[in-house]
């Protein structure tokens, strides 16, 4: 089955359908799906949707486009929701270099003060990383207990190889099928099997050949089967191996 570990099922996008997107999930052989938040409602919104739908898991966390204007208390509000049984990792959080509003030092502030929290709790993260390879890379690695996944990876395949060797996962997505994807190859050369998992992103970075639709995770055979092309694997195989990755990176295993 499809694990699908990032999907924000919680934007507006889907409010003329969520439901019957979801519901729709499981005939179409996706098992699970983690929902990241990436503001303090949208985190909240995550869980009101994993307590509907068994086979739904979210995280909690503030994206870092969203870090202006925090409430006082506002980590204590991201821990209260780590500790929800369906809250599997804190996220997503990081650094945006391409939305300037915010920023850079906050966003850094911000970032490491929930990369804390995870170490503290022990729980994994899935970090955002927009034109900040160099400082997202150096921040993480001041927390060498860590672990967790580079959501949509657009680093080179020399950081992919520093994030691996400590252990961390790498997410592809739909950009891995346009036509214009020079370094997601590379970086998938250098990535053992057993360190890839595959999101959608969705509503965002829909797939070749629906790109400019709206996403959901039943467009993710299209970013298994590239993969699958580029390891030299069937796409059956890639599915259960992006399968058990997700869940042994989320702790999902029964
Ligand atoms: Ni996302």
């Amino acid at each position: 089955m499809l694990f699908d570990t990032h999907a924000h099922y919680y934007a507006e996008q889907f409010d003329p359908d969520r439901d019957e997107v979801l519901s729709a999930l499981p005939a179409a052989n996706v098992g699970l799906v983690l929902c990241p938040g990436c503001d303090l409602e949208s985190s909240r919104q995550s869980i009101a949707l994993a307590e509907q739908y068994p086979f739904l898991y979210a995280a909690a966390g503030v994206h870092p486009e969203d870090a202006l204007g925090l409430p006082d208390d506002w980590l204590e509000q991201v821990e209260a929701m780590t500790r929800h049984p369906k809250v599997k990792a804190v996220g997503e959080i990081g650094l945006d270099y391409y939305w300037q509003e915010v920023p850079r030092d906050l966003q850094k502030e911000v970032f490491r003060a929930q990369l804390a929290l995870a170490q503290r709790l022990d729980m994994p993260v899935i970090v955002h990383d927009r034109e900040a390879h160099g400082d997202s890379l150096r921040i993480v690695l001041e927390y060498p207990a860590l672990r967790g996944v580079f959501h949509c990876f657009s680093g080179s395949p020399e950081m992919a190889a520093e994030l691996l060797k400590r252990g961390w996962y790498l997410g592809f997505d739909g950009p891995i099928t346009y036509k214009n994807a020079k370094r997601a190859p590379e970086v998938a050369a250098v990535t053992p099997l057993d360190r890839i998992v595959v999101e959608t992103d969705s509503p965002y970075l829909t797939p070749v050949p629906f790109r400019g639709k709206r996403n959901d995770s039943r467009y993710l055979p299209y970013v298994i089967g590239k993969l699958a092309e580029w390891k030299g694997v069937t796409p059956e195989e890639m599915t259960d191996i992006t399968w058990e990755n997700g869940k042994r990176l989320f702790r999902l295993e029964e």
